[in-house]
């Protein structure tokens, strides 16, 4: 219950303009703010510097130019490329070639053969250059279209990209069938968006227990998931190296570096960009307790 009206409050204010304004006029402009602890920073190369420290660290990333939801065919085609530079600059920096997106960032909401004509950019410049391109999972007015969008592509030869799928939501076990006959990666998470009753579990337990046993990115912070994917991976005698732990940037470090020097592979996920306000409430909906640093720092920044 708890749970859902955090998330529900979060929610409504990550659609503020006012409360945006103020959050980017403190949260980014130095490099104690608070914004910073769940991203990276607003330009490309804080992202890379983000990315060096966890791969000096013997973890692995995927980095994530913020945005969502864009109004405009204008800013669709914008942030592609801006996409596409991110792309040209990881190359020349030399770190792991790996990235994520939103389709409503290149223009879903807009038109849907723009945003898979601007997909369809995403992959053809990343596959040159030998990226991985995850495809987030937004809220459930998104789901069947991202999968429709990433079986077509599929379908067309693109296998430099994988989707994620969320246990929140009940429809994710027969995605999850589909894509293991189609070979494509997945992603599991539990779910980060507000879904009414009847859409997507409401109870903890429900949303936990549907999680487990699926393979082979399992994305959580939660110990009990990580011990249920351990435990049935040496069940079923899957490697260590045959699956990863992902994580977010500036979350349970301390396990990310645990789980890393217990011999897992740990992928870091580091948001990066000016957008970062409606991915920081997310974070924020998530644990509440969050809030408490956030009125702090901006209180000692003042
Ligand atoms: P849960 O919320 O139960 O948290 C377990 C524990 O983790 C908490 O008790 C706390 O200790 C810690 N924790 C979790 N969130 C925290 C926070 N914000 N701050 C501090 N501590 C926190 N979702 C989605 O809908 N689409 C997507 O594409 C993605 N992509 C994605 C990638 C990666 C790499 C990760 C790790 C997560 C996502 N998510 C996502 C988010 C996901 O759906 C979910 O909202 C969060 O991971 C929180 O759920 P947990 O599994 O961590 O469990």
């Amino acid at each position: 219950m708890i749970d859902t009206v955090s998330r529900a409050f979060f929610h409504a204010i990550a659609r503020s303009h006012r409360l945006k304004h103020l959050a980017s006029r403190y949260g980014m402009r130095r490099p104690d703010s608070f914004a910073r602890r769940f991203i990276a920073g607003e330009t490309v190369e804080d992202a890379i510097a983000v990315a060096r420290a966890i791969e000096a660290d013997g973890l692995t990333q995927t980095l994530d130019l913020l945005g969502e939801s864009v109004g405009t065919m204008a800013d669709a085609d914008a942030a592609t490329r801006a996409y596409l530079t991110v792309i040209d600059r990881i190359v020349a920096s030399g770190i792991e070639r790996n990235i994520s997106l939103k389709l409503t960032q290149l223009g879903l909401t807009i038109d849907r053969a723009t945003s898979v004509d601007n997909l369809r950019r995403m992959l053809d410049a990343a596959g040159a250059h030998g990226f991985f391109v995850r495809i987030d999972m937004e809220g459930s007015r998104f789901t069947q279209v991202t999968m429709e969008v990433f079986e077509t592509m599929w379908q067309q030869g693109y296998r430099n990209a994988g989707i994620v799928l969320q246990s929140y939501l009940p429809r994710s076990m027969a995605d999850a069938n589909r894509m293991n006959e189609l070979g494509a990666r997945v992603r599991l998470v539990k779910g980060a968006y507000k879904e009414r009753k009847g859409t997507a579990f409401q109870d903890k337990r429900q949303v936990d227990a549907a999680f487990v046993g699926t393979y082979p990115a399992i994305a959580t912070h939660d110990p009990a998931m990580i011990d249920a994917t351990r435990a049935f991976a040496a069940k079923q005698g899957i490697a260590a190296d045959r699956y990863e732990l992902q994580m977010l940037y500036g979350v349970r470090r301390d396990l990310q570096a645990q789980l890393k020097a217990d011999g897992y592979r740990v992928r870091v996920y580091v948001p990066f960009g000016s957008e970062w306000f409606p991915y920081f409430m997310r974070r924020l909906g998530e644990r509440p307790a969050n809030i408490g640093f956030v009125i702090r720092a901006i209180s000692q920044d003042r």
